[in-house]
């Protein structure tokens, strides 16, 4: 994780490098820092805490300067503290990082043979001391930063500014996304295009090793070979509307509720006009496939393992679900007939994008289920899909979520249709239903007083449990997940069926269990579930439809309730109230809604 950002502009580069950090800080915010070259003197500033202790540090000492870098901080090797923050200085070389230099405690003992001291715990330091020392055996700041990357291991995305250079950054990108932005004598570097957005819409991409050396009016890209490369430019349409929260409190509160319009942009996106099929931007014949392969870190892994119910069900398609950091190292055989399915909001996440890496070559297509088109991932796939979910703020996700539930059911539509696994009129159904759910989802969205009541009770508790049964599985696991990262409350999901396998042991008068069970095929096996939780003192918040409330509500510590719709379609009706529920719970508790402790919005180291 972590954001960087370089500028080699015409005005200057402080706020512009500010500006950019903020549009970056989703991806980390334990410190941030900037440095500039100013008539050719290397100074710098960093500060603790949120981008704001940085510009009201800045108010009080600023940095002049038409050249630039900056970073926004997710800790990985030192706490967060001025002396960890970037960016990293060794006499007359500043460097900002992303990624993990893996073989920094090597470059360090080396380093120290010569004589060379360290004074703080990250593993960027060592990059700086590093290039400082080729810059002290003579070599030129490009050729210093040369030899330095080139002893590097590890995923990086490296920005280097050098005293006496007021024209001069030096860019380079292994593993770690790095986007070069062309401007009118200007020049900028980012960790993706979106920190770029208002100063430039022309981007270049880097790939895997290449290193950049770029001036005000020049660029020059070497490969991995250290041969000249040619890298497309390309013209980036960023919706640059974003940082509001409009009317809302958060960005989690704001973006939970977009979820109607947003989704019913995602279902009119992939249906085919006259209504009754799904139309893919590209080809996939599902009849010439096997088995679905699908990978994916954190919510975006629920949103798989809830497709898979889906495809399996609907499409009769065998599917594997793992967490991408498993996959990429347990190297599971990718038979012929595979399809590999990344899912990712970010489209940076490094387990994700390795385990595709893994798939290339292997699988007979790479797929992708994106909301950032331009990511990495769906650059690297043979089909990308966007969720259309817009840009998603509040580091927990919630209309992500949604959109890629959207997309996967309907892609699960689209392999039902090709392998005939359902009717043309069940297919259309589903479809028409699909198109109905923004109206059915304001509905939920109207149960917020009463979850908000029940978040009330649960905001005294520290452990919580979730409890689903088939498709509300997963969304169980998407419930305790999201109470955990915003509300800081313990919280596991089981599979109903489960429970009795060991985890009732926990059940007393303090735990309360979140029972997510809409009334379909299985709601009288989880209701005999929910019944085991009363009898050994358990308080129950059950979440169902007005059917299975007139059946538990009178057992029930509270129940929300949901409208009626088809039981295919209840995971994406579900997760409201699940995200709601976290929502209000941590905001009763008074934690960082947006931006909890401890995480970032894209997690671009393993
Ligand atoms: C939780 C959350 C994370 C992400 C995960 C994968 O609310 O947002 O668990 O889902 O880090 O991120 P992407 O989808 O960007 O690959």
């Amino acid at each position: 994780m972590c954001g960087i950002v370089g500028v080699l502009g015409e005005h200057e580069a402080a706020p512009i490098l500010v500006d950019a950090l903020k549009r970056l800080e989703y991806r980390g915010y334990d410190s941030a820092g900037i440095a500039t070259v100013d008539n050719g003197h290397l100074s710098r500033r960093r500060a603790v805490g949120k981008l704001v202790n940085l510009s009201d540090l800045l108010v009080h000492d600023p940095l002049s300067g038409k050249a630039g870098i900056g970073h926004t901080r997710w800790a990985t090797h030192g706490a967060p503290s001025v002396e960890n923050a970037h960016p990293h200085q060794a006499g007359p070389v500043a460097v900002v990082h992303n990624g993990i230099i893996e073989n920094f405690r090597e470059l360090r003992t080396e380093l120290s043979q010569s004589g060379i001291g360290f004074s703080t715990e990250t593993d960027t330091e060592t990059v700086a001391l590093l290039t400082q020392h080729h810059l002290n055996q003579g070599h030129s700041p490009v050729e210093a930063a040369r030899k330095t990357v080139a002893r590097l291991h590890g995923a990086f995305a490296l920005a280097f500014l050098f005293d006496g250079e007021d024209d001069l950054l030096i860019a380079a990108r292994k593993g770690s996304p790095l986007a070069i932005g062309h401007g009118d004598g200007e020049m900028f570097v980012g960790s993706d295009a979106i920190a770029l957005a208002p100063m430039t819409d022309t981007i270049t991409y880097l790939e895997e090793g290449d290193f950049a050396v770029i001036t005000r009016t020049s660029l020059e890209i070497r490969d991995a070979n250290g041969e000249l490369a040619n890298r497309e430019k390309r013209i980036i349409h960023m919706d640059d509307a974003r940082v509001d929260k409009g009317l809302h409190k958060h960005f989690m509160a704001k973006e939970i509720a977009e979820q109607p319009q947003v989704i019913g942009e995602a279902v009119r996106h992939y249906l085919s006009e006259d209504g009754n099929s799904v139309d893919l931007p590209g080809d996939l014949d599902f009849t010439q496939v096997d088995r679905l392969t699908m990978v994916a870190c954190g919510t975006a892994f629920y949103a798989c393992l809830t497709a898979k119910y889906w495809f399996e069900q609907l499409a009769q398609l065998p599917v594997e679900v793992d967490i991408a950091s498993e996959f990429r190292y347990r190297e599971p055989p990718i038979t012929k007939g595979t399809v590999a399915l990344f899912v990712s909001q970010s489209g940076e996440t490094a387990d994700t994008l390795a385990a595709l890496r893994y798939c290339e070559g292997k699988a007979d297509s790479i797929v992708s289920v994106v909301n950032v088109s331009e990511s990495s991932i769906a650059r690297a796939s043979d089909l990308s899909l966007p969720i259309l979910a817009g840009v998603e703020v509040g580091v927990a996700s919630t209309k992500a979520f949604t959109c890629q539930l959207t997309v996967l059911l309907m892609l699960a539509l689209k392999a039902a249709e090709q392998r005939g696994t359902l009717s043309p009129e069940r297919i259309s159904d589903l479809l028409s239903r699909l198109r109905a759910t923004p109206s059915i989802l304001n509905a939920a969205l109207e149960q917020d007083g009463a979850v908000a009541k029940a978040a009330q009770q649960l905001s005294e508790s520290s452990d919580v449990l979730f409890l689903g049964r088939g498709l509300m599985y997963p969304l169980a696991l998407e419930g305790a997940l999201k109470l955990k990262e915003i509300s800081y409350i313990h919280a596991e999901a089981y599979a109903s069926g489960e429970l009795k396998h060991g985890p009732i042991a926990l059940i007393d008068k303090t735990m309360p269990v979140v029972v997510m069970a809409p009334y379909d095929a299985l709601f009288d096996k989880t209701r005999s579930n929910m019944q085991e939780v009363l009898a050994r003192g358990g308080k129950v918040v059950m979440i169902t439809d007005e059917h299975g409330a007139h059946d538990t509500a009178s057992d029930a510590w509270c129940t929300i309730v949901m409208p009626e719709i088809d039981p295919v379609l209840t995971p994406i009706l579900y997760a409201i109230p699940a995200q709601l529920l976290a929502y209000h719970t941590a905001v009763a508790k008074g934690t960082d809604v947006d931006q909890p402790r401890n995480l970032a919005k894209s997690v671009t180291v393993e």
